[in-house]
């Protein structure tokens, strides 16, 4: 090698040399941040964190809503979609075995059909039903099986209800003596000897000649709080461990319909189950990409239960209700203003239905319904992603009506589907003129945005509405996409932007992620909070990052500064904190997006503060990373103690990290 060339690559190792020494400089400097505990610049909002349920992804029937058997009641539009008779072919007339026809006969539009059962040869004749992507069912546990039955000609005595696993093996089952011609509901007890993800409930008939089927269902007897056919308990327990502040329903596009007459009304959910009108659900044939045919809305999980289950997770109730507006992503159809008093009389119904006293109408029918007690309803929503002059108008007309009523109910406005953009800034700007409580804003934007926008709210007007940041999600790839995944790197950057929530808390009273939850075979619509299976269910690495947030909310928000300023990103760090009153801790949640650790020194103003800390960090080395049913808890957080010295945290924040710091106030 001659002189020359050795010069220059000693010149450039030198270089190389350089940077590396500067880098890891870089690196090693410790941050110094400083946490006011001395005064509460705000209070934190029991409902600063909450939970947006809309049924979407089979989140309500399929998810939530414990109900095995699709179509129960035949109501769907085509009445035996679900149901199969694999002995019967209808097509060639081969109806030796047996075959079940719908007959549309009954007068209110909830239950206009049922299947009249026609068994020919007993042993041959069997009705299937498919289940939601099959039927989840639990070795050893038990579930409860009931239909409506009539006798007709001929003397078929018995209904052999059978589960089945994916082979068409008996894993259980139970016989029910029919008797009598007249309608009647029975009941009866099936124990799964078996598991399986995807059983079916199979019918078969001992005696020739028909019977009349009406509302055949199964439910796990384990449900949540024990409710007989309630909610899937699993799927609650994962809700209910975000310790959700409030509860917002029915969703969501599915408020508005895509058209008026598919709009979600309220009073059509309530009342006895069988008189609860089934409705196709708007995400049905949303996306091409997405086609789910068998997607209707029972109902069964209706206005009443999401009160019960926001009261039994310590929620508040936060119903949203059309406007007269159908979705302007579709059809946009719009009631005329001249129209407009029954969708008002709706909300003013529902406020009475929640609050109203057991005298009232609406008030006896929650009590008939089995809650005298009111559910104390705080807030409604009018309107869900609406934007544009027509809105406004309608807007007004609720809010008037409303408010003449019922005063201290607090109303939430909308500024439609996007954070910036000309729908946007109008709607923000009427809204503030009408000084509107609270105002919704969504968005699902990519990754970056979340980080870049954690500053968002330091510059809103301190006098203007309150907000709601009532759907947000980082897109991995673009909204609605079907590529997009819950992945790390979303997760993060949800962090990033959650401090500046939080650290924002005098104007931002009420968050949530959405959608919340998603059916792994049964999905339109992704990212999503938490996955499930028929059998399963797990958060995803966004869950855990709500949880930590939600479960170290606090009750003030106090300052934390580097420099004087808050840290919103600079050189990778964000952060928040708050103080506890009732368990008298301050609580720092810092995010670090850099690829490296950064050292910080915490220092605390106008609080003694014990020796030691506990610390819980969420990461991954993988922005990519995910969680699955294979690996439910990849990413979630680790709990460590930490030692303070001489009343500071110096500690490294890992590189890709939230990690929620717990300090005891001497
Ligand atoms: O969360 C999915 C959908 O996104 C909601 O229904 C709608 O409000 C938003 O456009």
């Amino acid at each position: 090698m001659n002189k020359r060339l050795m010069q220059q690559i000693g010149f450039q190792l030198l270089v190389l040399l350089g940077i590396t020494i500067g880098v890891q400089q870089a690196a090693a400097q410790t941050r110094a941040l400083t946490v006011d505990a001395s005064e509460s610049v705000a209070p934190i909002q029991p409902t600063m964190y909450g939970i947006f349920f809309e049924d979407i992804n089979f989140a309500a029937d399929g998810g939530l809503y414990a109900e095995m058997v699709k179509n129960r009641g035949f109501e769907f539009v085509d009445p035996m979609m679900g149901w199969q008779q694999p002995n019967s072919d209808r097509h060639s007339m081969n109806l030796e075995s047996g075959f079940a026809t719908a007959i549309k006969s009954k007068d209110s539009p909830a239950d206009q059909t049922y299947i009249q059962v026609l068994v020919n040869k007993p042993e041959g004749y069997e009705l299937i039903n498919e289940g939601f992507r099959g039927m989840g069912v639990e070795s050893g546990a038990d579930y409860l099986l009931s239909f409506e039955g009539a006798k007709g000609e001929g003397e078929v005595a018995q209904v052999v209800f059978t589960l089945i696993d994916e082979s068409g093996k008996a894993i259980g089952s139970t016989t029910v003596d029919l008797s009598g011609t007249d309608w009647k509901v029975y009941e009866a007890s099936i124990k799964a000897k078996a598991t399986s993800e995807k059983a079916k409930l199979k019918l078969t008939f001992q005696g020739a000649g028909i019977v009349n089927l009406d509302m055949v269902s199964l439910f796990p007897k384990d449900t949540w709080m024990g409710r007989e056919k309630g909610l899937r308990k699993d799927l609650v327990q994962l809700l209910n461990d975000l310790d959700p502040g409030f509860l917002r329903f029915p969703g969501g596009c599915i408020v508005e319909g895509r058209t008026l007459a598919r709009r979600y009304q309220w009073k059509k959910t309530v009342g006895p189950i069988e008189d609860r009108e089934i409705l196709v659900n708007r995400w049905n044939t949303e996306f091409a990409h997405r086609p789910t045919p068998d997607y209707f809305q029972s109902f069964g999980l209706g206005f009443f239960e999401y009160f019960q289950l926001a009261e039994d997770m310590g929620a508040a109730p936060m119903p949203i209700l059309s406007c007269g507006m159908a979705c302007q992503f579709n059809t946009a159809e719009l009631v005329p203003m001249d129209q407009l008093d029954p969708y008002v009389q709706d909300a003013l119904d529902l406020i009475e239905f929640a609050n109203g006293d057991v005298s009232t109408d609406w008030g006896k029918l929650r009590s008939d319904m089995g809650h005298p007690e009111p559910f104390n309803m705080k807030y409604i929503g009018i309107g869900n992603e609406q934007w544009g002059p027509e809105y406004i108008k309608r807007f007004k007309v609720f809010e008037k009506a409303i408010k003449a009523k019922y005063p201290e109910i607090i109303i939430i406005s909308g500024s439609g589907p996007f954070p910036d953009g000309e729908h946007f800034e109008y709607g923000m700007e009427q809204l503030s003129e009408l000084n509107s409580e609270i105002v919704d804003e969504h968005y699902y934007r990519p990754p970056n945005w979340f980080r870049e926008n954690a500053d968002r709210y330091d510059s809103y007007d301190r006098e203007g509405p309150k907000i709601f940041a009532g759907e947000y999600a980082a897109q991995s790839v673009a909204i609605a996409s079907p590529d997009n995944r819950n992945n790390w790197n979303c997760a993060l950057s949800e962090a990033a932007f959650m401090t500046g929530l939080e650290r924002n808390a005098d104007v931002v009273v009420m968050t949530s992620y959405a959608p919340l939850m998603a059916h792994a075979e049964g999905w339109q619509w992704t990212p999503d909070l938490i996955w499930f299976n028929n059998l399963e269910s797990y958060g995803t690495a966004n869950y855990y990052v709500q949880k930590l947030f939600s479960n170290n909310r606090g009750t003030d928000l106090i300052s934390i500064t580097e420099e004087d300023g808050p840290l919103t990103g600079q050189s990778d760090l964000y952060a928040s904190a708050v103080k506890d009153a009732n368990t008298n801790e301050l609580i720092i949640k810092v995010v670090n997006t850099a690829k490296t650790a950064q050292e910080i020194d915490l220092d605390f103003e106008g609080a003694k503060v014990a020796g030691k800390a506990m610390s819980y960090t969420l990461r991954s080395d993988d922005p990519e990373a995910v969680n699955s049913f294979e690996s439910p808890k990849g990413i979630s957080p680790v709990e460590a103690e930490i030692s303070l010295s001489k009343g500071r945290l110096r500690t490294a924040v890992p590189a890709e990290a939230l990690v929620v710091y717990k300090v005891k106030i001497k």
